[in-house]
């Protein structure tokens, strides 16, 4: 078998060619994802994209590990990235290292991502030092949505630039091996990248980012209401409603099942 990419490689692409990824939640897709992408993020957006959540924050570890060991078998190549949950290792560095293990040994994935900057540094070095490689992610936090007030574009205001450089740094500094920039103005994402030796991730940022990343179901047209930074590359959408709607159609005909479709039976 094909030798997975490895988190450390992934640390190694600063400034190359820009790192390809999506999320991926499932063995068919994660499939054809892994043929093109460096790392495929199980990523905690599965609550709201698979289980019709209204935000990250009811996801649970162990939903997380059901679906990062479907992505894991179902893939060879990429690195796979799986999110921790809220609530899974915010409390202490302990607590997280504890949950990370889960995570690791349950889904067989290669590293762990968490949310938050300087507040998490902490936890980032007491992971890393103890063998589990971690993506960070700064910016726009969805976990945090509660605090934040909503989905709220990070650096409108210029004041702010600075703080978010800081979060960036001190999770370099901790031991991330790549930090994913959501939701900010672009100048931030662009300064920010320039500020860290680890390589990052956008999605909402920059195309000045080492990375980028999409959730999967939103670039294929699955989403009928995809946000601003998303690009729209596939028609998911209005393929599977046609296929149903014909599939509908022919069930009322009896058109479906065909010849080709039964089991055949000579006495
Ligand atoms: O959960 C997710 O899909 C993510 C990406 C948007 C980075 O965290
Ligand atoms: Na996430």
């Amino acid at each position: 078998p094909v030798r997975r990419i490895t988190a450390p490689q992934i640390a190694g692409r600063k400034g190359g060619e820009p790192i390809v990824s999506l999320t991926s939640y499932h063995a068919h897709t994660a499939a054809i994802v892994d043929k093109y992408a460096d790392f495929i993020l199980v990523g905690d957006s599965l609550g709201m994209v698979m289980h019709g959540m209204e935000s990250t924050i009811g996801v649970s570890l162990d939903l997380m590990i059901m679906h990062g060991r479907a992505v894991v078998r179902g893939t060879q190549r990429a690195l796979i990235v799986v999110d921790m949950p809220f609530g899974s290792y915010e409390e202490s560095p302990a607590v997280a290292f504890r949950n990370a293990v889960r995570i690791m040994k349950e889904t067989q994935c290669g590293a762990v991502k968490l949310e938050g900057g300087k507040r998490m540094a902490e936890t980032i070095r007491f992971l890393t030092d103890r063998g589990i490689p971690v993506m960070a992610h700064v910016g726009l936090t969805p976990q945090s949505t509660h605090v934040m007030g909503g989905f709220k574009t990070q650096g409108r205001d210029e004041a702010s630039w600075q703080s978010h450089e800081d979060d960036a740094r001190a999770v370099a500094e901790a031991g991330a091996f790549a930090l994913v920039l959501e939701g900010m103005v672009e100048p931030l994402a662009a300064r920010v990248t320039k500020a860290v030796d680890i390589p990052t991730i956008g999605i909402g940022a920059s195309v000045e980012c080492d990375g980028q990343i999409l959730v999967l179901e939103d670039m294929l047209g699955l989403n009928p209401a995809p946000p601003k930074f998303v690009k729209v590359y596939g028609t998911l959408g209005s393929q599977i409603e046609e296929a149903v709607q014909k599939y509908s159609k022919e069930v009322k005909s009896r058109e479906f099942p065909g010849e080709a479709q039964v089991y055949k039976f000579k006495s």
